[in-house]
């Protein structure tokens, strides 16, 4: 891979950090055959929580000594830095957590703790980006037309130490071109598409054709639990995203149904907010909840970003007037909060995917509306 002068004087710097971040993306440029390096806007660490990373993860972090060059921001962390107690979070995983979140301060990362990056800052079309966290990646490459590979936790701390990426895979136009076509049943509930569709295809980019226009919490839904079963970092869908136009419709098609794959157990925990909620999905369950008109008779957590939450501040003391607990820096999936529920009920196809594997739980599906009346113990 051709190095620029400065590029090599990073790697000869002397700072083992700095050194060890460059050879980091040389060899993931040389696997994937990358000519150079580019520079980035931004980098996002995943991979941050005590309970996913452990004592190993946080020495490992804590011997950086480096800091990033570009904005990096970072995923959920396993509790709310505020209402760890009310989670159940012990004491000693407290301790821990903050460590983690410290070193990552240590190293100039932002520690906004939230998979969704892209509401907090604007990113653009063509931008190049260095982001791990598969959700926020396949956002950021099929909604809003920027983009990145997935990168893994170590990656993108090298790119935020570096400030740049390997030139492969996403970075390069013709790479994203769509390999099969997907036609979605007219009723497919869209979280459940992209489940059904990252099982279905290995490494193919997919167009979808749909009945009608997603919103874009649907596409965020589709493509997080899209990247949970498979390995896509990009789709496309007729007539709405920024590069469907771009390229030709591939020949080779599937179809998808409306049908929902069966998980079923009776919830004794309702999560919503994998991918963290947006401000509208935050008003759409106050709506559900006014409509319903009674409190939650089970436990019912939502998960979104600090910054969302203070700007509706409003809205969020009104749902937890329900009984609802609206939790931030965290989520149902990273945290080990969720481990003493023996069933946990989400609308989300990549909390289905991992909850069972990572927390141990089983796991039902539903749709926003039927999540919460699934709280207030309201037949749909
Ligand atoms: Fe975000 Fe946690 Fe889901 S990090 S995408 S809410 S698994």
């Amino acid at each position: 891979m051709y190095l620029k002068q400065e590029e090599e004087k990073l790697l000869d710097s002397g700072n083992p950090t700095v050194a060890k971040c460059m050879e980091i993306l040389i060899a993931l440029g040389e696997i994937y055959g990358a000519e150079k390096l580019i520079k980035v806007k931004s980098a996002h660490i995943s991979g941050i929580s005590y309970q996913n990373i452990g004592d190993a993860g946080l020495e490992w972090l804590e011997s950086l000594n480096a800091k990033v060059r570009i904005k990096t921001t970072v995923n959920p962390a396993g509790m709310d830095l505020q209402r760890w107690k009310e989670m159940g979070i012990a004491e000693g995983f407290c301790k821990k957590q903050l460590r983690i979140i410290r070193a990552l301060e240590g190293i100039g990362a932002e520690p906004i703790l939230t998979c969704t990056p892209y509401y907090l800052d604007d990113i653009a079309s063509g931008e190049h980006l260095a982001w791990a966290e598969s959700s926020a990646i396949i956002y950021a490459n099929s909604i809003v037309g920027a983009r990145t590979n997935r990168e893994s936790g170590i990656s993108a701390i090298a790119s935020g130490i570096v400030g740049k990426t390997a030139e492969y895979g996403m970075h390069i136009k013709e790479n994203r071109a769509p390999d099969v076509l997907v036609i979605l049943d007219a009723d497919v509930d869209p979280a459940m598409a992209g489940f059904k569709i990252g099982s279905m295809l290995k490494n193919e980019i997919p167009l979808l054709r749909a009945r009608r226009m997603f919103s874009d919490d649907e596409l965020k839904l589709l493509g997080a639990s899209m990247a949970a079963t498979g390995n896509a970092a990009i789709f496309h869908v007729e007539g709405q995203t920024p590069e469907w136009k771009d390229f030709k419709i591939p020949d080779e098609k599937i179809e998808i149904d409306g049908d929902i794959d069966e998980f079923d157990c009776e919830p004794d925990l309702i999560a919503l907010g994998c991918p963290h909620l947006s401000e509208n999905e935050l008003k759409a369950i106050l709506k559900t909840l006014m409509k319903i008109d009674r409190n939650v008779r089970k436990d019912t957590w939502l998960f979104t970003s600090k910054e969302i939450s203070e700007k509706n501040r409003k809205v969020v003391e009104r749902i937890e007037n329900y009984g609802v607990k609206v939790f931030s820096d965290t989520c149902m999936v990273v945290s080990p909060a969720t481990e003493r529920y023996e069933c946990v009920m989400v609308n989300s196809g990549k909390a289905l995917t991992y909850l069972p594997k990572l927390r141990k739980v089983r796991v039902k599906f539903g749709n926003l509306e039927e999540c919460i009346r699934m709280s207030c113990n309201e037949k749909n």
